[in-house]
């Protein structure tokens, strides 16, 4: 959630420090800091609440002075978003300063300790806890900075990525993790970067180490890298090349990053479908799939852990699965699933879904799986990210990075991989006819044009939103596949716009909710055609029959619905279980632009972190 950054080398480390902070907020915004070592070896820490634009004019005038350095940018967990709390942390004595992303669970025993033999805090963090663990190992033993470093993380419950520099050492940062992400980018000219993520540092290099689970790192300017775990044996240092370009991480024109990867989807399916469809011969080949075809035919269960609009996703995969496969299919998130004892059998197969491949619950969700013995694939946006390293294989979407922190294209990249994944396990299972898997594989290769067509609406949407952008509370309804579609379009205006939204399966509503009713509340309807169509419009007159005011998402030109309509937004048809793909489009348009109207931070929403690495 917090995102870390580091640089030892010959340049001044601020502007890089700096650089990669912004490129970092997508994962929290509470406040922001960094710690630089000058020449003369002075240790100065500069923090503030807010976004990193606060911190920049905060040292405006400040002597920012040194090649080496650590930065942060928080999202809060243990004490409120403020100046104190933000990072980097000064040891009591003020001779370290450490940054820290995750939770030190034990934080109030080793802090209760400190206090005891003199120790004095200053913050309400956990963070400052292990500072001064760190000292007090250092200054009670009289043991280097990295044996202090390695022995505390010994006494420590919890996550963390931390990089840690000292008074007086103007050539090295240590950094450690566990749970939390950390990559270490090799530079060009002796020198080193660390960050959360490898999108942080691509501006300077894209030869990249990914830190493991337990591992120790000393970045030491002109020395070669070394890696040590906490009892000091020596660990492999394999570096890998970031795939990434600088455009992919910049808004090119548009105002913000959400409304860009909106209009990117077109091209996010193509690169998510690429080299997997045969477009001769519509066969769907997922490598993932083909070279573990002996666990998904065995499987006497497929269960989806995920969270959020993962979670979303993963609803639309259970009804693709079923239909498809004839598997049986739980959802669960894992938030849950990790802590409720759940039976999983070794012959059952568990699909984790996420976008960033960080998620603290999904991750722990896989651990639990693989100890009971199951089979654990991983459907990923962020290439080399902990989910894709811990599953035993997967599927990424390919969508290039998301860094809107309301998810859109990782969504529809999402659903396009469950839907291969469907008709790429019924074909081999024998449950889809051939012809059948061929029409879905032509569709989704005809999709692109159809979203082009669908982004069309935009003018008309920023034009509609506005006779709805002062409403209290939205219901969003939907039926088969499309109820997960009502759920991730609810998701996307909370969010974004702080409007109370709630998704629904359509017919649920008379079972409760449909007491809400009345003038003040719009109902978002997804009514395209399909095999409850005539329900969902039953459902429909229910709610105006109670004064209710209805918009529905329909099928260009399906004058049935138009009439019952108070509002509609027209979408081209494509095949039922493609629809969530198409319907999505205008319901991310829609929050969008009532949260635009409303004036507010599309891309870094209040309290929101893209990526959740804590429980
Ligand atoms: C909503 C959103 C979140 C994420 C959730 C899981 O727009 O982005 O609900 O979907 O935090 O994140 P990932 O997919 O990275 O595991």
């Amino acid at each position: 959630m917090c995102g870390i950054v580091g640089y030892v080398g010959r340049r001044q480390a601020y502007p890089i420090l700096i650089k990669g902070l912004h490129r970092l907020e997508y994962r929290g915004y509470d406040s922001a800091g960094l710690a630089l070592v000058d020449s003369g070896g002075v240790l100065n820490v500069f923090k503030s609440k807010g976004k990193v634009a606060e911190l920049e004019k905060f040292v405006e005038s400040k002597d920012l002075d040194g090649t080496i350095g650590i930065a942060h940018t928080r999202w809060a967990t243990h004490g409120e978003p403020n100046d104190v709390n933000a990072h980097p942390h000064y040891s009591d004595s003020g001779e370290i300063a450490l940054i820290h992303n995750g939770i030190i669970e034990n934080y109030r025993v080793l802090k209760d300790a400190l206090i005891e033999n003199g120790y004095k805090f200053k913050s309400d963090t956990d963070t400052e806890v292990l500072v001064n663990l760190i000292e007090y190992i250092k200054v009670s033993s009289g043991c280097t900075l990295l044996e202090a470093v390695q022995q505390a993380l010994k006494q420590v419950v919890g996550a963390y990525a931390i990089a840690v520099v000292e008074r007086g050492n103007q050539d090295r940062v240590i950094a450690a993790r566990r749970s939390s992400p950390m990559v270490i980018g090799i530079g060009n000219d002796g020198d080193y970067f660390l960050a959360s993520d490898g999108a942080s540092i691509i501006d300077y290099t894209d030869k990249i180490v990914y830190v493991k689970d337990g591992e120790v790192v000393i970045m030491e300017r002109d020395k070669p890298l070394k890696i040590v775990n906490l009892d000091n044996e020596k660990g492999k240092i394999d570096i890998k090349k970031l795939e990434l370009s600088i455009s992919q991480l910049e808004k090119g024109g548009y105002p913000h990053f959400m409304i860009k990867e909106i209009f990117e989807q077109p091209k996010t399916i193509v690169d998510c479908t690429r080299g997997r469809i045969n477009a001769e011969t519509r066969d769907i080949i997922l490598s993932g799939v083909m070279d573990n075809l002996d666990k998904f035919l065995a499987a006497r269960r497929i269960i989806f852990v995920a969270c959020g609009t993962s979670w979303h996703a993963s609803l639309i995969g259970e009804y693709l699965i079923e239909e498809f496969c004839r598997i049986p299919v739980e959802v669960e998130y894992a938030s849950e699933f990790r802590y409720r004892n759940p039976v999983i059998h070794s012959d059952d197969v568990v699909i984790a879904v996420s976008q960033s491949g960080e998620t603290a619950d999904t991750l722990a969700a896989i651990e639990l799986a693989k100890e009971h013995g199951a089979f654990v694939y991983g459907i990923c946006n962020v290439i080399g990210s902990s989910i894709a390293r811990a599953t035993a294989s997967g599927t990424y979407i390919h969508v290039g990075p998301e860094i809107g922190v309301a998810s859109t294209k990782a969504f529809t990249g999402q659903v396009t991989v469950l839907t291969m994944l469907a008709v790429a396990i019924a074909r081999a299972k024998g449950t889809i006819t051939v012809d059948k898997a061929h029409q879905i594989a032509g569709d989704l290769l005809g999709l692109p044009s159809v979203i082009e067509e669908t982004l069309k609406l935009n003018d008309f949407i920023a034009d509609f939103s506005k006779i709805f952008t002062y409403a209290h509370n939205f219901i969003y309804l939907g039926r088969g596949y499309n109820y997960p579609t009502a759920l991730e379009g609810a998701l996307k205006l909370k969010e974004i716009s702080y409007i109370h939204a709630e998704g629904y399966p359509a017919a649920e509503m008379k079972h409760g909710p449909i007491a809400l009713i009345d003038s003040e509340l719009p109902t978002i309807a997804i009514a395209t055609p399909d095999h409850t169509y005539e329900k969902t419009a039953s459902n429909i007159e229910e709610i105006k029959a109670r004064g209710g005011k209805v918009i529905t998402i329909i099928a260009k030109g399906d004058e049935q619905m138009q009439r019952i309509s108070d509002y509609y937004i027209e979408v081209p048809v494509v095949a039922e279980s493609l629809m969530p793909i198409v319907v999505s489009v205008p319901l991310q348009l829609l929050a969008y632009h009532i949260a635009v109207n409303k004036g507010r931070d599309v891309d870094m929403p209040r309290n929101l972190a893209k990526s959740v690495t804590v429980e």
